[in-house]
This record gives C-alpha cells, sequence and structure tokens, in this order.
C-alpha cells in the first residue's frame, strides 16, 4: 500500500493501481472513452486526463495508463484539466456530430459550440472493438486500416477475415453504439466470399457461431 492524495483528500492505495483505477476505487469521477477494466488500457482517447504531481512536478497525464506512485498528488478537475477535456471532446464530436454519447459528454463537460469543421463519422476510433476482438475472443477479425485522417476500423488489409466468429462483441463494446449492422455485415460479406471459411468456436464461452 502506498500513500497518494487525489483531490486534497489523502488515501493509502494499492501499488498496483493506474491513477484511474484508484480514483474510482474511491468514488471519484473521471470520464473516459477508450478505456474498460476488461482491456489493457492503450490511453488512445485522452479524456481521462488528470493533473499529477509528483516531486514537486506537475504534468498532464491519462489517468488510465498512469501508475500510481508514492505520495503522488492528483488533481481530477482542475480549470486546465476541464478547459483540455472540453477540446477533446469538441475536436470529438467535429469529427462525430450525431454521436450521443459525445453529446452526454459534452453536457458533462460543459462544452456549448463545436467551432471546428464538421465530417461525418460515426466511429471516434477509441479501438475498444479492436482491442475486445484481439484479447477478449482471440482473434483478430478487426484491426486499424489506413493511417493519419485515414484511419479507421476494418478488418485487416480489407481482405476476407477467416477469423471471425460473429460473437458481437464487438458490437456490444463500441460506445458510440454504431459498431452494428454494417460492418458486421461488411465483415460477414467478406467473411462469406472466403475460399477457407470454417466453423469458429469461441475461446470463452466455448459456443460454436455458423453464419
Ligand atoms: S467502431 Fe466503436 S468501438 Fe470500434 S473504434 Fe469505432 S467507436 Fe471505438
Ligand atoms: S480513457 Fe484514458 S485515454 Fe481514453
Amino acid at each position: 500500500m502506498i500513500p497518494i492524495t487525489i483531490n486534497d483528500q489523502q488515501f493509502e492505495i494499492s501499488n498496483d493501481l493506474t491513477v484511474l483505477e484508484a480514483a474510482r476505487e474511491h468514488g471519484i469521477h473521471i470520464p473516459t472513452l477508450c478505456y474498460h477494466e476488461a482491456l489493457e488500457s492503450v490511453g488512445a482517447c485522452r479524456l481521462c486526463v488528470v493533473e499529477v504531481e509528483t516531486n514537486g512536478r506537475i504534468r498532464t497525464a491519462a489517468s488510465c495508463v498512469t501508475p500510481v506512485a508514492p505520495n503522488m498528488i492528483i488533481r481530477t478537475n482542475t480549470e486546465k484539466i476541464q478547459q483540455l477535456r472540453r477540446v477533446l471532446v469538441e475536436l470529438l464530436l467535429a469529427r462525430c456530430p450525431e454521436l450521443k454519447v459525445l453529446h452526454d459528454l459534452a453536457r458533462e463537460v460543459g462544452l456549448k459550440e463545436v467551432r471546428f469543421f464538421k465530417e461525418q463519422e460515426d466511429c471516434f476510433l477509441c479501438g475498444l472493438c479492436v482491442r475486445a476482438c484481439s484479447e477478449i475472443v482471440g482473434v483478430n477479425a478487426v484491426g486499424f486500416g489506413d493511417r493519419g485522417v485515414k484511419n479507421k476500423v476494418e478488418p485487416p488489409f480489407l481482405k476476407a477475415s477467416n477469423v471471425c466468429i460473429s460473437c458481437g462483441t464487438c458490437t456490444t463494446i463500441c460506445p458510440a453504439g454504431t459498431f452494428h449492422l454494417e460492418r458486421v455485415d461488411r465483415l460477414k460479406t467478406l467473411h462469406h466470399f472466403h475460399d477457407e471459411y470454417h466453423e469458429e468456436k469461441c475461446r470463452v464461452c466455448g459456443d460454436h457461431f455458423i453464419y
């Protein structure tokens, strides 16, 4: 156990936690998008940003990928942090203006308007679907295609997936609620055309999936 301070409150916590886990353990809310307790954290969305002070040095850090340290001082809701979160949500909303999860976040962080050019994407590239497919289901039927502004979730190399078992984990975990029929249909279509298609078993529940 180690001593840390979060928002002026002192706690004794296990030294193997991240800052986000430590805060949640004590009921302190930090907004997240790309975090899921069942998956490795990658710090993709940065929405969980907090201020961290160690040995007198203050920095901002993504709390989901920052391990706690003895005597660390954490501030989760300073004016600077709130401002950073507003800009992050604004950028996400400019990319995906229709998504309810982002409008809820905008209300939470006090964002009133989006100043940037609006696109019409329905995926903010949190990567939960990709990581869930790899880490929970144990296959890699979806991944990130292209790079930079063209980055998107696709079957690897846009090739027919002979490993997708149609378990629906990707659709369930998507916080945008948009990894649904369109993307799954695309996977299925690619899958059906694949010569080496064979039935697969889910490595978690053991069920067979056929389509
Ligand atoms: S489809 Fe959903 S889960 Fe996958 S990266 Fe996009 S927003 Fe995240
Ligand atoms: S929740 Fe920590 S970076 Fe996305």
